[in-house]
C-alpha cells in the first residue's frame, strides 16, 4: 500500500462549490434548489443540482446527481459532501439518497447547511443506521471514506 501525504481540504471551499451548483438547479415545481458537492480521495470535486420533471417522480435529488457524476467518471472513494438549498433549516438528505450513499460510503461526512451556510454534520450511516445491503456483497471498498488521506478541515470559531 502506497502511504498518501495527507490533505486537508477547507470545509468553506466544499460548501462554496455547492452552492454555486445550487444556482443550476431545475426545480420549477417544488421551488426548492439543491445544490451539493462531493470531494473525492483524491481531492477532486463533483457538483450536482436537483432536476425536476414534470412527471413529478422523474426529479432527481443534487445528491444523487453528484454521487453519479463521480461514479460515472470512475471514482469509488469520497471524502465529504456538502449539501445546500435556500431554506434556513439544514438539509438533510432524503432517504432514497442516504441509500444510494450508503452504498459507497457508509462513513461519509455530510455537511448539512441552510441557506446561510452554517451546518450540522452526521456520517451517512448516522443519517441510515442498517442500510439495506445484500447479504456476503463487498463490492466497494466502504472503509475508504474513513481511512483515506483527505481531511476536511473546519474553522475552529462556528
Ligand atoms: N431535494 C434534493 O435535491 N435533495 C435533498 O436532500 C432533499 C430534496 C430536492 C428534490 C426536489 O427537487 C426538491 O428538493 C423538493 O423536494
Amino acid at each position: 500500500m502506497i502511504d498518501l501525504p495527507m490533505m486537508q481540504f477547507p470545509v468553506e471551499k466544499l460548501i462554496n462549490t455547492a452552492r454555486a451548483a445550487r444556482e443550476k438547479a431545475y426545480a420549477p415545481y417544488s421551488g426548492f434548489s439543491v445544490g451539493a458537492a462531493l470531494l473525492t480521495q483524491a481531492g477532486r470535486l463533483y457538483s450536482g443540482c436537483n432536476i425536476e420533471n414534470a412527471s413529478y417522480g422523474l426529479s432527481i435529488c443534487a445528491e444523487r446527481v453528484a454521487l453519479f457524476k463521480a461514479v460515472s467518471n470512475g471514482e469509488r472513494e469520497f471524502a465529504a459532501l456538502a449539501v445546500i438549498w435556500d431554506d434556513r433549516e439544514y438539509c438533510a438528505p432524503c432517504g432514497a439518497c442516504r441509500q444510494v450513499l450508503a452504498e459507497f460510503a457508509p462513513d461519509l461526512a455530510v455537511y448539512m447547511c441552510n441557506d446561510r451556510g452554517d451546518y450540522r454534520v452526521q456520517t451517512v450511516a448516522g443519517l441510515l443506521p442498517e442500510a439495506f445491503q445484500l447479504k456476503g456483497e463487498e463490492t466497494v471498498d466502504r472503509e475508504a471514506s474513513r481511512s483515506g488521506p483527505v481531511r476536511v478541515t473546519e474553522p475552529v470559531e462556528r
